[in-house]
């Protein structure tokens, strides 16, 4: 009998997965993992490194030289680069643009998916991304895919950024990366974007957080009774 649960949260581009992956998480005091940062901070290092994505070779070893941490702090997901606190600067533009390209690399999902596996083996965990439901962890017990209006999505991002230094980006270069992103990730050959079929469809283009909070909540709960009988 597993002893622990993992909450799989897929879904588009800056539709608000980490929002409500991040309120869930502390509404059930469970931690929060965002596996979008790990392929960012894997693209940092592929960027300043210049690894070349064309040769395996490169990409194994650099793969070996990469060393990722996250650190809770408030339920916010924070995450180092080899002991480097590089949560803020994953989120720029030099990175968003080249994340596509970096985490449709056999070599580069096989790792993370492995380091993210062992992360939900005994923990309770709340998992965001784009293929938790489908490839992490196919048998979780509870999933969601996430999606919302592509206006809506891109003008949240372009306020996230604005509230960053180094935003120096329009609302419509905002929007084509997030339409060059949904492309690239619904139609990459090593584990595409796609809903698992018993994931349950939360399109939050007119929710408020609180509202799509009570949503997810009120899916977990069957789940979080089983898991404590479970436990008795
Ligand atoms: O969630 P995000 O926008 O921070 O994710 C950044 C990129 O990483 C996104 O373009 C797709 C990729 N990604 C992925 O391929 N698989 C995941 N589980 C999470 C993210």
């Amino acid at each position: 009998m597993k002893k622990n649960l993992v909450i799989a949260i897929d879904g588009y581009s800056s539709c608000g997965k980490s929002t409500v992956a991040k309120a869930l998480a502390k509404h059930l005091n469970f931690i929060y993992i965002d596996s979008g940062a790990m392929y960012r901070a894997v693209t940092l290092f592929f960027i300043n490194n210049k690894v070349d994505t064309a040769h395996d070779k490169q990409i194994a070893e650099a793969l070996q030289q990469i060393e990722l941490n996250f650190h809770a702090r408030d339920y916010q997901s924070h995450i180092t680069l080899n002991g480097k606190e590089v949560s803020d600067e994953i989120r720029l533009m030099p990175v968003s643009e080249k994340v596509s390209d970096v985490s449709a690399l056999k070599l580069v999902r096989h790792e993370m998916v492995k380091q993210q596996q062992r992360m939900g083996t005994f923990k309770n965990i709340v998992m965001d991304g784009r293929d938790i439901g489908t490839a992490v962890f196919p048998d979780a017990p509870v999933k969601f895919f996430m999606t919302a209006d592509p206006n809506i999505r891109a003008e949240r991002r372009f306020r996230e950024l604005e509230n960053k230094r180094g935003n120096l980006v329009t609302l419509e270069e905002v929007f084509e990366n997030l339409a060059h992103r949904d492309y690239a990730d619904t139609t990459r050959k090593e584990s595409p974007l796609t809903r698992a079929e018993d994931a349950i469809i939360l399109d939050n283009t007119n929710l408020t957080e609180a509202e799509q909070l009570t949503f997810a909540l009120d899916k977990v709960m069957p789940f979080l009774s089983a898991l404590k009988d479970s436990l008795l």
